[in-house]
């Protein structure tokens, strides 16, 4: 039995069951809740993504992984690629714990010009910075227990070497210092580092990513804290609206104190000039990149034209408990990121990434002026699907959209008039009882003014994103029914609202036959 890792306590009191190794084949697909098209590692357990960068045609995916049980434990890092950030190979381990510690979250980069010497101008490195976590210090009670490693690699991600003079980065005596996040600033051609401490987040420049300065700090009084510990930073410009006016957006994810409690992303929105980081809204002004319980740790890929995200799609507050056996978690559908003026500012709007049209079929199901008080009864499961619609009211009133199947069981995914807030209940989705911070109603409140509602849905066989108004508001949240919903009973109280079009779309995902309708 093993107290494990950090100052927030969500891994502390769990058993690290290295005993359970789990050896069984994948059989991806045929598993019970196993999501059909969000990435999932063949087996057992895994948290953030991390070294998400973009090279020659290929989106690495790395990901804090533990390679012998479904529940966490001594980190390393998973490695998968993909030329459409939809289907994912799976590669051997890139980093394996070593004597200075577990390989805890981090980013990646290319280094193009060889800025670091670690490769050649015809052959330039891939470099990841990690964090170590000195698990020996940690359970003695000593501090510090965590610093910043390096690795390269110069064969396109698949073989890692270790720096020799780690830790690269050390720790300024702080008990969290992790997950640093690199980048390119072109400004002063430095590469930048963003490492979370507790309650705010350090930023540090380097010409060669060897040599590192801290140059400033953010975050103490700004934004959402109260017990939480900022952890997974990740910064980067964005255009506002198709305007050439240029905003900064600071990631920052938060454990406990989450929107709708546990895991949390939050952002800020504001300037970076290569230096510090200038919040342009109140510093009391919190914002969510989504408000689902499960999207956490999420990031952005380096050294891609477009600035797409992918979150850890699970919650620290039941994430080792999820009733999956022989693996424990997955991420989110990938993400492309825009800053959009809205009604009460300029927010950072999400959209799932263009290619899952791929997924398409010619078997779409498309409704026109459907009543509430209409049941759709699909003759296939609702697993790998995408539901797309929009809702007219004048004024705009309550809706429900509930996903049945013939249990009983049931996910509502609501709007609430009176309120103005979007809601997923999954109180009664299905199995539920692992956790009780599992069975809960998520909410949201609107940002759009608009009579008309718009929403997209992703689901999966364990998951639904509900992407609302474009994006603007975002509740991604999983679920584990005993069987998959079968049937959609649309809901209102309120007359003169109207379905006005309702796209349903089986997505294909390979040979599975279950999903055609
Ligand atoms: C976030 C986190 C990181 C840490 C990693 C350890 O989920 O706690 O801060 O690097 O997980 O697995």
């Amino acid at each position: 039995m093993v107290g494990l890792c950090c100052s927030c306590n969500h891994r502390e009191s769990h058993v690290r069951s290295e005993a359970v190794i789990d050896r069984r084949p994948n059989k991806i697909g045929a598993e019970k809740h196993r999501p059909l098209y969000h990435f999932t590692p063949k087996k057992n357990w895994v948290n953030d993504p991390n070294g998400l960068v973009y090279v020659d045609g290929e989106y690495h995916l790395f990901y804090q992984y533990h390679p012998f049980s479904s529940v966490w434990g001594p980190m390393h890092w998973g490695h998968a690629v993909s030329e459409d950030l939809i289907h994912w190979k799976e590669l051997d381990i890139a980093l394996y714990p070593d004597s200075l510690g577990y390989i805890y979250s981090g980013s990646a980069v290319y280094d193009s010009l060889n800025t670091s010497g670690l490769g050649t101008i015809n052959n330039p490195p891939m470099i990841a910075l990690f964090t170590y976590h000195d698990m020996e210090i940690f359970e003695s009670g000593g501090e510090p227990y965590q610093y910043q490693g390096l690795a390269h690699s110069t064969d396109k991600g698949r073989t890692w070497e270790k720096y020799a003079h780690n830790p690269i980065i050390k720790n300024p005596g702080s008990k969290d210092f992790r997950d640093p996040k690199i980048f390119w600033f072109e400004k002063t051609k430095e590469w930048i580092a963003l490492i979370a401490s507790k309650d705010h987040v350090k930023f540090y420049s380097s010409p060669n990513l060897l040599d590192w300065t801290l140059k400033s700090e953010f975050g103490k009084d700004q934004g959402q804290h109260g017990t939480g510990v900022w952890e997974c930073p990740d910064l980067f410009p964005l255009p506002v609206d198709k305007s050439g006016e240029i905003k900064w957006v600071l990631i920052q994810n938060i454990n406990e104190e989450g929107p709708n409690g546990g895991s949390g992303t939050q952002y800020f929105i504001g300037d970076f000039d290569g230096c510090r980081f200038v919040n342009h809204n109140p510093k009391s002004t919190v914002l969510w990149l989504d408000y689902g319980k499960d999207n956490f740790a999420g990031n952005t890929w380096n050294n891609s034209t477009r600035r797409i995200f992918i979150g850890w799609m699970s919650n620290w507050q039941y994430a080792q408990q999820v009733p999956t056996e022989t693996w424990k978690n997955g991420m989110t559908f990938p993400r492309e990121l825009s800053l959009k003026k809205t009604a009460v500012g300029i927010r950072l709007v999400s959209s799932p990434i263009r290619e899952i049209e791929r997924l398409y079929t010619h078997k779409h199901l498309k409704y026109t002026h459907l009543k509430f008080g209409d049941t759709i009864q699909l003759d296939f499961p609702i697993k790998a699907i995408e539901i797309q619609g929009s809702v007219l009211g004048k004024p705009l009133g309550d809706f429900e959209l509930k996903f049945v199947n013939d249990l009983g069981e049931e996910l509502v995914i609501a709007y609430h008039k009176s309120e103005k807030e979007f809601s997923v209940d999954r109180t009664q989705s299905g199995i539920t009882d692992f956790s009780e911070h599992f069975p809960v109603v998520q909410t949201a409140s609107r940002i759009s003014v608009s009579s008309t509602v718009t929403f997209k849905l992703l689901m999966d066989s364990n998951s639904t994103e509900a992407f609302f108004d474009g994006g603007e508001v975002v509740l991604s949240s999983l679920h584990y029914p005993t069987k998959p919903y079968t049937s959609i009973v649309l809901e209102s109280k309120d007359s003169g609202i109207e379905l006005k079009e309702l796209w349903i779309r089986p997505l294909s995902v390979g040979d599975n036959t279950e999903i055609s309708p």
